[in-house]
């Protein structure tokens, strides 16, 4: 169990924090928190227990962390076909790296409540204007109107009861059949279907159908919950603190407390302060916490971070996402890794290889390359392998539409081709397809066979 000591769910209110919404009338920002924490939570603690007993695995190389969605998921977007596309792209996903590592993937969205950003700026200039900046679908608008730009408070429910629909399809989809392996095929998105990367998914997805056949032949009943249930987590950045504090109940089980907006919760590069309200928030919460590490980190605040999230050192607590770019993860990894290794902590480490490879195209889009996602995250694999840690888990910015917001890939998307289908409102994310072609390459990367 977290220390809890002079920890309350509103003690983070005594510390600074960044990158909250403005909210102009207070009156009405506590009437939404107050009736927040009146409403049901989203996730159970139990659910929460399972995932980190997972992740802590993982930490060891017994199973492997897939973490991946929108950079933004929008009010507007939260229709079946898009989650029921999210899914699939990350159930194909997974059974690719399972197939070739092995071990059990832990599958975790950026959904059901990825509707808070963090920004560089607290306003932001367009057409020579300026505005207050988006920060998500639960502050304010992206439409670049002033009025839309202030944070409205009620935008916190209707992202509540987002995230509940949200994750009630997901619970549909994950135990109701739809991600049974027996429809390993029928996840192939119809516009991938006929790409390289469709036609290789299609061989394995014919193995495992085979594999499943046989077992049948000779007896063995593949109608189990393993095969006809998929485990499904959801998670977002912990940024909003007023809104988690809201959905942070005790457990009748345990006595702990458990933020029940998500799963896992996540601090983002900007707000992991030693002495900042995120981090006083998230010591006391008992879900399992990942935290990004840019390339600005100090090895030292990091390793008191982890002391103060973690005093027990409790596997599957911590997942430390690396996010350093192509080219850095050299200059900032071993130092890191070494130092954490000495300290004894236990920590999953994945990497995100998206965030520190963002760049603005000649077309004026904010995009990404294929290649550089790819060199960091084979970066990460080889500096883990020879260092002897353990590189246990990816984390992406994707989607399961075929959008045109990242370079590169097998189709060679580029830089004049991001306008036909660039519907990101924050940052480019890899389309079914590239994504389906990352985890091929991560398949080659860690295959046991
Ligand atoms: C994100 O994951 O969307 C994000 C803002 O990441 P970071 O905190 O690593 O910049
Ligand atoms: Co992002």
């Amino acid at each position: 169990m977290t220390d809890q000591k002079n920890w309350t769910k509103s003690s983070w209110n005594q510390y600074t924090a960044l990158q909250q919404p403005n909210w102009p009338d207070q009156e009405k920002y506590n009437a939404v928190i107050e009736e927040l924490s009146t409403l049901p939570p989203l996730v159970f603690a139990g659910e929460i227990r399972d995932l980190k007993a997972m992740l802590a695995k993982a930490s060891k190389g017994e199973a492997f962390l897939l973490q991946g969605g929108d950079c933004s998921e929008e009010f507007s977007r939260c229709t079946a076909p898009n989650i029921r596309e999210s899914l699939k792209v990350l159930l194909q996903m997974a059974v690719i790296l399972t197939y070739a590592g092995n071990k059990p993937v832990v599958k975790v969205g950026r959904i059901a409540g990825q509707y808070a950003k963090p920004r560089s700026s607290d306003t932001e200039i367009i057409d020579g204007v300026e505005l207050p900046s988006y920060r998500g679908d639960m502050a304010n608008s992206i439409e670049p109107e002033l009025e839309s730009r202030i944070p409205d408070p009620r935008r916190l429910l209707k992202g509540y009861n987002m995230s509940a629909a949200t994750l009630n399809l997901l619970r549909a989809f994950t135990r109701g059949g739809f991600s049974s392996l027996h429809r390993v095929h029928a996840w192939n998105q119809e516009f991938v279907k006929q790409s390289p990367m469709g036609r290789s998914y299609e061989r394995l997805a014919t193995q495992i159908s085979h594999a499943l056949k046989f077992m049948e032949t000779i007896g063995i009943s593949t109608d189990m919950p393993q095969l006809k249930q998929a485990q499904f987590f959801t998670s977002h950045e912990a940024l909003f603190l007023g809104y988690e504090e809201a959905l942070t109940r005790e457990d009748s089980v345990d006595g702990g407390w458990y933020d029940c907006s998500a799963h896992m919760l996540w601090i983002g590069d900007r707000t992991r302060q030693l002495d900042g309200a995120h981090i006083e928030f998230l010591r006391g919460v008992n879900n399992p916490l990942g935290m990004k590490v840019g390339p600005k980190h100090n090895i030292d605040e990091i390793l008191s971070i982890v002391d103060r999230l973690n005093p027990d050192n409790e596997p599957g607590r911590i997942t430390l996402i690396t996010r350093f770019g192509d080219g850095e993860v050299e200059k900032h990894l071993p130092g890191l890794l070494r130092a954490v290794k000495k300290s004894g902590h236990h920590i999953l480490w994945s990497c995100d290889p998206m965030h520190a490879n963002t760049f603005k195209a000649d077309s004026g889009h904010k995009t990404r390359d294929f290649e550089k996602i790819l060199s960091e995250l084979r970066c990460f694999f080889e500096i883990h392998w020879s260092e002897g840690t353990i590189p246990g888990g990816v984390h992406f910015e994707l989607t399961g539409n075929d959008v045109t917001e990242c370079i590169g890939g097998a189709r060679h998307l580029t830089d004049d081709q991001l306008g036909q289908r660039y519907l990101t409102t924050c940052d480019p994310r890899l389309n079914a397809e590239q994504s389906l072609e990352m985890a091929f390459q991560i398949a080659d990367m860690i295959r046991t066979s």
